[in-house]
């Protein structure tokens, strides 16, 4: 039965499907619970939370189900967790987009103390909620985090976008790696390379990451039907990890405006651009990303861009500006049909089902 895999085993799954965490505050409980209640592995990002808010987050989805879920962090990389930046950078990263906050009104902000919570205080929360699978992005945790997670029974899922990132990760002894093509929506999780170096597509990179590990594979990118769970699962993964479909659900968090764009034809178009956060991430085209072309140079990098823009948000949803704000999407989104994440997972499953008949 395609169902029986490596994934569906260890982690008691009733179908190899994950529904992929969000980051940004894109993620949501009712999404969560919704998949891991149909049988698949329900997954909320909480790279954007404090100690508090991602104990929150778990007893909420505690509260609805007894199914297997996993909680999402983002590894620092570089100065990422406490950026280090001169009073003539903040200056020049406020400049480029003085424009856009002066159009929407928005007063420019002054310097946070910080631009996001502390890796060291999430991690040591999720340590401490023992949630059935840690998942993560851009690094390998250290050995310290993973031997408490295997100690304490946590399954730990990384993620890679070349096979030597995938080594790095199954020779610190990650579980499962998910292996991410280019297709994905959200960011470039690279972390050895430049993310512009390693745009490998989902097809191309799975056999080479199965190649590379012993432990199970986990496909990412690109996938909305049962056709491209099948080829993934032929092409030697365990499981699926599915973002864009889910993310168009109404249960997600994503605004209507960026739901009703990924089932637009706008979403025929995507780019990888580093104009929203300073890091490399796929989103539906738009003027905000032409208005950034050939200022990656003077961006500010990740997190401060990311908190800048994220500080223009709520004035373009209130004038309905789809022009200036993050549209997140994989290449996969001109195929989304379903509305409601549980009849997009019977979906899933049925049409698989069907193909790999
Ligand atoms: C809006 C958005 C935010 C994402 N945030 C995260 C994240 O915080 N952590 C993570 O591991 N993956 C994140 N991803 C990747 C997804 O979990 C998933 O691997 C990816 O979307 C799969 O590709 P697809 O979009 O083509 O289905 C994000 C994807 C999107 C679209």
């Amino acid at each position: 039965m395609w169902t029986d895999t490596r994934v569906t085993r260890a982690l008691r799954l009733d179908a190899p499907i994950i529904q992929g965490p969000f980051g940004s505050g894109l993620s949501a409980v009712d999404l969560v619970v919704a998949v891991s209640e149909s049988g698949g592995l329900g997954s909320f990002g909480v790279h954007h939370l404090d100690g508090a808010g991602i104990r929150a987050v778990a007893a909420s989805i505690r509260a609805r189900t007894q199914r297997t879920f996993a909680l999402n962090l983002w590894i620092p990389l570089g100065d990422s967790d406490d950026p280090q930046l001169t009073a003539e950078q903040w200056r020049s990263a406020c400049e480029l987009l003085r424009p856009y906050f002066d159009e929407l009104r928005v007063p420019l902000p002054a310097r946070p103390v910080r631009f996001g919570p502390h890796y060291e205080e999430q991690v040591e929360t999720v340590l401490e909620l023992t949630p059935p699978v840690f998942s993560f992005v851009f690094g390998v945790p250290s050995a310290g985090v993973l031997d408490r997670c295997r100690s304490a029974g946590i399954a730990t899922l990384g993620a890679a976008t070349t096979a030597d990132e995938a080594k790095l990760l199954a020779d610190a002894g990650v579980d499962m790696i998910v292996a991410t093509g280019f297709e994905a929506g959200g960011h470039r999780v690279s972390f050895l390379r430049e993310p512009e170096d390693c745009l490998t597509g989902t097809l191309a990179l799975i056999p080479q990451v199965v190649d590379a590990v012993k432990v199970p594979v986990i496909a990412a990118g690109g996938m909305a039907d049962g056709r491209g769970i099948a080829a993934a699962l032929v092409a030697g993964a365990q499981a699926a990890q599915i973002g864009t479909a889910f993310l168009a659900c109404e249960e997600s968090n994503a605004t209507p405006l960026h739901r009703a764009k990924l089932f637009s034809a706008d979403a025929r178009r995507t780019t990888l651009t580093r104009a929203f956060t300073g890091r490399l991430a796929r989103s539906v085209h738009n003027e905000f990303i032409d208005a950034m072309r050939g200022k990656e140079r003077i961006l500010a990098s990740y997190p401060v861009q990311a908190w800048l823009t994220a500080q223009l948000k709520s004035a373009a949803l209130a004038a309905g500006r789809a022009d200036v704000i993050s549209l997140w999407s994989g290449q996969g989104a001109p195929l989304l049909k379903h509305h409601r994440a549980r009849e997009l997972f019977g979906f899933l499953v049925a049409d698989a089902q069907r193909v790999l008949a």
